[in-house]
């Protein structure tokens, strides 16, 4: 991991232990502000991965994954779903010793329908999708636009002494942006302020304090621009 220096980038060189149940890499990590930009290669070890805070975010080859999952709140619908893509050789390792519930061939067989399914909120999901494909072009489409709103953003950051992004350049997420000021009671101010014009959410998680911008699929230009036009005004009368 890249817990040496707190988790500020994604880590390059590491050997995947041979005969290992499985290789996890959260895809894009919602608190730290990195995002893998490619995956990592585990030979015959299975790779998982949560992909809750970038799925559909980017096109991208499932076919070295045994196992993705990913919280819909993100990008794919309200909170209450779960998508999960599993391979079948991973079904056939499902042990039988945990409860049913938990086992993912449980709901395999049951075509996800073994409990009563979340209906508005999965329907929800569906409007989504429709709206990925047919309104904003697929894929390839939403994350041109993600590369654009982010390097948007970023760009203000890096050409400010005063906005500081908290992750490796390499590293950085495409989702959420996370950055500092020169202090604690500026960022205080700023996330005030922005609150009052109506820029939301932009305190960052409690656990690393600073501040983030999430931009997930929702997210329009439009809303990146008036950040970033509030930001350099920001900058201006307290830099
Ligand atoms: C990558 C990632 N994993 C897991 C979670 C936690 O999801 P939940 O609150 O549904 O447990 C989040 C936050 O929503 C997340 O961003």
């Amino acid at each position: 991991s890249s817990k040496d220096r707190d988790f500020k980038y994604i880590p390059k060189t590491f050997q995947v232990t041979e005969g290992a149940a499985y290789l996890h890499i959260t895809s894009n990590n919602t608190i730290k502000g990195t995002q893998w930009q490619s995956f990592p290669d585990a030979g015959d070890v299975p790779l998982v991965s949560d992909m809750s805070s970038d799925i559909l975010s980017r096109a991208f080859d499932p076919r070295p994954f045994g196992l993705i999952y990913a919280g819909a709140q993100k990008n794919l619908g309200p909170a209450g779903v779960t998508l999960v893509i599993i391979r079948d050789d991973m079904l056939a390792r499902v042990p039988n010793d945990i409860p049913t519930m938990f086992r993912y061939t449980t709901h395999a067989e049951k075509n996800s329908l073994y409990n009563t399914p979340p209906c508005f909120a999965i329907y929800m999901v569906q409007l989504v999708l429709k709206w990925l494909e047919d309104t904003v072009g697929g894929l390839a489409a939403i994350e041109k636009a993600n590369k654009e709103k982010a390097a948007l953003l970023y760009g203000v950051i890096d050409q400010s002494g005063f906005y500081q992004g908290t992750a490796d350049v390499d590293s950085r997420s495409l989702m959420n942006v996370t950055f500092r000021l020169p202090n604690e009671d500026l960022e205080k101010k700023f996330v005030a302020e922005a609150q009052k014009q109506g820029l939301g959410g932009l305190k960052g998680h409690r656990s690393v304090g600073g501040c983030r911008a999430s931009l997930y699929n929702a997210v329009g230009m439009d809303a990146v621009q008036a950040l970033v036009d509030f930001m350099r005004e920001f900058e201006k009368k307290n830099g």
